[in-house]
């Protein structure tokens, strides 16, 4: 299981921010009672649901006992549980499932998706945002530094608009499903690869066996991804991300 590292994870704190806030501001609910958040990380996103719906009582899910103990020092208030969304069951209906960033780690959307809404009290929402990104420079030069049919280039794991639609149409009352193309404007000296090894590169640099193998990669990826994104005239970088969106009621 991949090794999650909060500090780095949080250093675009802001970037990674917006999106949650684009797909919290689309959830058709005044008043759930029960909020869980799938693949809570850290927790300050976890936080926001709860200042949004402060009678709700809201729930931090994750797999990552790094990522749990950052939760729980910046917000003792909440609930935080350990546990892994793919064996994940509510054992009461839930008015609210949000997860973001996150369900692109997992496989089978087919299964996975239709199991969460089961989660769901009726009239109860599913609310998800993942990258969907694989085919920009950030993940291709992974391919391209290590052979792109090495086992630890990332797949394309978020599937067709179309696919959820038929997998959650009948489902549903309300369906809606939509992408954005975010511009991140980033400062530093490489920092599209600083931005991708709090997330994308984290299994490959486990995956790699020897530090030097680590070293050689990182060095080789750095340099390519500096070239795929040319600074902006004042030094700055635009990282174009494109992000997948669904909001379910059943
Ligand atoms: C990119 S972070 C997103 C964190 C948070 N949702 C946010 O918006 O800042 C992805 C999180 O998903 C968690 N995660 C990945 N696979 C998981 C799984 N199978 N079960 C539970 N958590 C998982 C990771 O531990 C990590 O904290």
């Amino acid at each position: 299981m991949t090794l999650w590292n909060p500090s780095v994870y949080l250093e675009f704190g802001s970037e990674r921010l917006r999106p949650a806030l684009d797909l919290m501001a689309q959830v058709p609910l005044e008043t759930p009672k029960r909020i869980v958040d799938l693949g809570c990380g850290p927790g300050n996103v976890t936080a926001l649901l709860q200042q949004r719906w402060p009678k709700a009582e809201v729930l931090g899910i994750d797999s990552s006992n790094e990522m749990l103990a950052q939760a729980k020092e910046n917000h003792p208030e909440i609930t935080w549980q350990q546990g892994d969304i793919a064996q994940w069951e509510s054992s009461e209906p839930v008015d609210l499932i949000f997860s973001n960033a996150c369900l692109h780690w997992l496989g089978d959307h087919e299964s996975l998706f239709p199991r969460l809404l089961e989660n769901l009290c009726d009239g109860g929402v599913l609310a998800v945002q993942m990258p969907n990104n694989f085919a920009a420079p950030t993940h291709q030069v992974i391919g391209d530094v290590l052979g792109h049919d090495h086992v630890l280039c990332p797949g394309f794991p978020v599937q067709e608009p179309e696919d959820y639609y038929n997998w959650l149409s009948d489902r549903t009352s309300r369906l809606e499903i939509w992408e954005t193309r975010y511009r991140h404007i980033l400062e530093g000296e490489n920092p599209v690869a600083d931005w991708t090894k709090g997330a994308a590169l984290r299994p490959v640099l486990e995956g790699l066996n020897t530090q030097a193998e680590k070293e050689a990669f990182e060095t080789a990826y750095r340099a390519k991804i500096l070239e795929a994104y040319p600074k902006a005239r004042d030094g700055k970088t635009l990282l174009a991300f494109q992000r997948f969106f669904l909001v379910a009621q059943k």
